[in-house]
């Protein structure tokens, strides 16, 4: 079984690449900001909107794609349309055209972002109404996955958190980490909620349902409902940090940002019923973070 993980050095995928485990032969694909050094699995540099990725296909002979690459932050999918449209929804109809070439099983990740966050908690048969760009980018690829064919899964992770490959993206964890690091105050806002994710648990997750799963849309999410604010205290506390440097703020403070939606919080009974567990709430979930890199309290490693 050979499986093509994109965005194999992204938080999401970089996870998946750990939590793989003998599961047959792991591809990883990436835009190349960077060389890795530290090869666990071969990577291959190329974007996915080029046509060079066929050749990937024929010489691994890929029977199922991972699909996490794509651009996926959300102020500058708002400010950028042009490009967040072409690495997301181009790149994906150039997958999912290999796919159908090669017969390989899809995977998609989408996001929480495709629902307007007015009625939650979100099921996977709730309609979706993205009130962002990021949102109904993510939502248009859906579509294109589910018009493609019937042999997909489409994983929708809420916000995650995790240690992001230092190269990469920070996250709202590795971000807060930085700030309290460096003794800055930092305002969070209390009336946006998600129920978080430890990144970890979303790609054990995800590499299960492929596995296993019957349906064709999941939801991930932690057990904990929380506002951003909640999050941060709970992480200085547990990585020892002060928690007064964190201060409340409502989401209309920042003006210049991109819509979000305030309560996009998962119904995961689907999720939990396919897994026969629940995952981690947010005390957990940063708890295991905090232990994978051996942190020393006040030392945290970021
Ligand atoms: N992070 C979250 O909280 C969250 C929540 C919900 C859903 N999601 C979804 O989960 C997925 C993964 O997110 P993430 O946060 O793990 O992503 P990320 O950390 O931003 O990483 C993105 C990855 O995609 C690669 N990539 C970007 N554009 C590419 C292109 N045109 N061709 C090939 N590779 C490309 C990047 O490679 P380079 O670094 O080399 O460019 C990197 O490996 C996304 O689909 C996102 O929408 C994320």
């Amino acid at each position: 079984m050979n499986t093509l993980l994109t965005g194999a050095t992204g938080l999401l995928g970089s996870y998946i690449v750990k939590a793989w485990r003998r599961r047959g032969n792991l591809i990883g694909l990436y835009s190349g900001n960077y060389k890795i050094e530290d090869k666990e699995i071969p990577y291959y540099i190329c974007d996915v909107r080029d046509n060079k990725l066929e050749s990937i296909f024929r010489k691994h002979k890929i029977d199922s794609v991972i699909h996490t690459a794509g651009e996926s932050r959300v102020d500058f999918c708002e400010r950028n349309y042009e490009h967040a449209y072409s690495t997301n929804v181009t790149g994906t109809k150039n997958i999912i055209e290999l796919c159908k070439r090669h017969k390989s099983r899809l995977v998609y990740v989408s996001t929480n972002a495709v629902f307007d966050g007015t009625k939650p908690p979100y099921r996977e048969t709730d309609t979706p109404n993205p009130i962002n760009t990021y949102g109904r980018i993510k939502l248009e690829c859906e579509k294109l996955v589910r018009e493609a064919s019937d042999n997909f899964l489409i994983i929708r992770p809420i916000l995650m958190y995790g240690w992001n490959n230092p190269k990469e993206r920070e996250n709202i964890a590795t971000w807060l980490l930085r700030k309290l690091k460096n003794n800055e105050q930092i305002l969070l806002v209390d009336d946006i909620y998600d129920n978080m994710l430890y990144a970890l648990e979303c790609a054990d997750s995800l590499l299960k349902l492929a596995e296993e799963s019957k349906g064709n849309v999941y939801h991930i999410a932690g057990k904990d409902i929380l506002n951003r604010y909640q999050f941060g205290l709970k992480l200085a506390e547990i990585f020892g940090y002060d928690k007064n440097l964190i201060k409340p703020v409502k989401n209309s403070f920042f003006k210049e940002i991109a819509p979000r939606p305030k309560n996009t919080s998962y119904d995961t009974a689907k999720l939990e019923k396919e897994l026969k567990a629940r995952l981690m709430g947010v005390e957990a979930g940063l708890s295991a973070m905090f232990k994978e890199k051996n942190c020393a309290r006040q030392e945290a490693v970021i």
